[in-house]
């Protein structure tokens, strides 16, 4: 069973994404009883006619027992400015969540999207003390494919003639998109861009979801996607290789902060964490974030 926690804009479009695709029984969870029946009800609808799974909305967490993964998408209240505008409302919700997780699935592998991402992976793994490697934060892929795009755009080029395109770190103002890797036409992206031009890029990615929140609330289908395919992998044993964020304890010189690095993912987790060659000054950079996101999780007033 796939549970879903918190059946807001995301988390409904996962589990439409899950029901869809017929990859599992599925739980929806909501504080708001009304709003899960009700997206279950509609959902529901998408299962294939092939299907043998179900989806059903709930506000009781003893219903997460015998859930194989489970998804953390809920949020206490919508920030509007930075991600970390609720950081201790958010870090309480997690830990509340992580306890329950505790007492009725403690084998599940958890997927961890609501924000701010890096910090609420380290309290969700804090306080359950799962593996690390079963708690694994959903971002970096989203930043990677806007990075993606945005190479795309400016070059006028295929996504498919772009390879090795990867963002590390926060999913934050810290962010690190990784420009040494990557190639365009099999040449070298870096002998055709200049600093300025890097700048105006990363700059970009940092704030796409600031450009597209003067259209709209909240962005979903992007990371909601990002979500599916590691779920899919987990429940079809696919082997997955994308950026996530997972607990550090020493890889890539940096512990005692989750951020997202390159993983591996399969069936059981996140069973490698990869170390890439990336320059001196992305190098810089990405420990830089790890200190944002450590002085984040510093500064969180814990209660209770
Ligand atoms: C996003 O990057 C807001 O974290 C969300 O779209």
């Amino acid at each position: 069973m796939i549970s879903i926690v918190g059946a807001g804009k995301i988390g409904a479009v996962i589990a439409f994404l899950c029901a869809s695709n017929g990859l599992d029984d599925i739980l929806l969870i909501n504080r708001t009883k009304t709003k899960a029946i009700g997206e279950s009800i509609d959902i529901v609808n998408s299962i294939p006619d092939t299907s043998q799974f179900s989806i059903h909305g709930t506000d009781d967490y003893s219903k997460l027992s015998g859930s194989k993964i489970v998804v953390i998408s809920s949020s206490v209240s919508i920030y509007l400015k930075t991600r970390v505008e609720n950081l201790d409302l958010q870090v309480n919700m997690i830990r509340d969540i992580a306890k329950k997780i505790k007492q009725y699935c403690p084998s599940a592998i958890v997927l961890i999207v609501s924000n701010p991402l890096d910090v609420l992976t380290y309290f969700f793994h804090k306080e359950s003390q799962l593996n690390r490697f079963k708690v694994i934060g959903i971002a970096s892929s989203l930043d990677t494919s806007r990075f993606h795009h945005f190479l795309s755009e400016k070059f006028n080029v295929p996504l498919s003639s772009i390879s090795n395109t990867m963002v590390l770190g926060e999913h934050g103002d810290t962010m690190v998109p990784i420009f040494s890797n990557i190639l365009i036409n099999n040449t070298p992206l870096l002998s055709k861009i200049n600093e300025h031009e890097i700048d105006l890029i990363t700059k970009s990615v940092k704030n796409y979801w600031k450009e597209l929140r003067k259209y709209k609330s909240r962005s979903q289908f992007g990371i909601a996607k990002k979500t599916y395919d590691v779920i899919d992998a987990i429940i079809n044993s696919k082997e997955l290789e994308i950026p996530a964020a997972v607990v550090l304890k020493g890889e890539w010189g940096i512990k005692d902060v989750s951020m997202g690095i390159p993983v591996k993912i399969n069936s059981e987790g996140v069973f490698e964490i990869q170390k890439i060659n990336i320059n001196e000054k992305e190098l810089a950079l990405l420990k830089k974030s790890s200190n944002q996101i450590r002085n984040n999780i510093k500064s969180v007033q814990i209660q209770g």
